[in-house]
């Protein structure tokens, strides 16, 4: 009885298993008379934006307010590597690593704009950090890293 159940067991599960690399599927190309075109290819959805092609809002006006803000959202993401005083002597620079350089020597963090980008895009070993800080918080704290890399100084 048992062994009948087992072979019974067996057989649907056998049954189950289609070859799945060749089943019925539409090609980019396959003609399609219901879809515009007569094609599975269809255009994409007007406004569609590529990944990685949205074009950046404009950058907010730079107050005290917001720098003020970039100070405290600095505070959390860049003293662990930078430090407090942007000299590159953070908790975790070193270990993971290599020291950033401070930003008085600073080779990409001329502008406002440049300090954003490194931000969004990352800078050698450093990583981008665009996943975790939005994009007026970019803005901000790049003001409060100019600050620093003018010897404390409201720019
Ligand atoms: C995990 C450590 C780490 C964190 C966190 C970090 N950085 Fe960096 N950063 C580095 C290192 C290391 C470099 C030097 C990269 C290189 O030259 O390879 C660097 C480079 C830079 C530079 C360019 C310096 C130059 O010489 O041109 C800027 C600007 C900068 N970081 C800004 C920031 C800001 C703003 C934040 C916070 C939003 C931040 N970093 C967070 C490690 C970090």
């Amino acid at each position: 009885m048992r062994t009948a159940f087992g072979l019974l067991g067996m057989a649907l599960f056998l049954a189950g298993c289609d070859d799945m690399a060749n089943q019925d599927r539409y090609r980019t190309y396959d003609p399609a008379p219901d879809l515009p075109g007569g094609r599975t290819w269809q255009m994409p959805v007007e406004g569609t934006v590529a990944r990685g092609q949205l074009e950046s809002p404009a950058p907010p006006e730079i107050t005290p307010d917001l720098v003020a803000h970039g100070r405290d959202r600095y505070a959390v993401y860049c003293t662990p590597c930078h430090g407090a005083d942007g000299g590159g002597n953070g908790h975790v620079a070193g270990r993971t690593m290599p020291h950033p350089p401070p930003f008085t020597a600073a080779e990409h963090a001329a502008s406002l704009e440049e300090i954003v980008e490194v931000i969004e895009r990352g800078v050698g070993v450093m990583y981008p950090m665009a996943d975790r800080i939005g994009h007026a918080d970019r803005w901000a704290i790049a003001a409060h890293v100019m600050e620093l890399r003018n010897g404390g100084g409201a720019p």
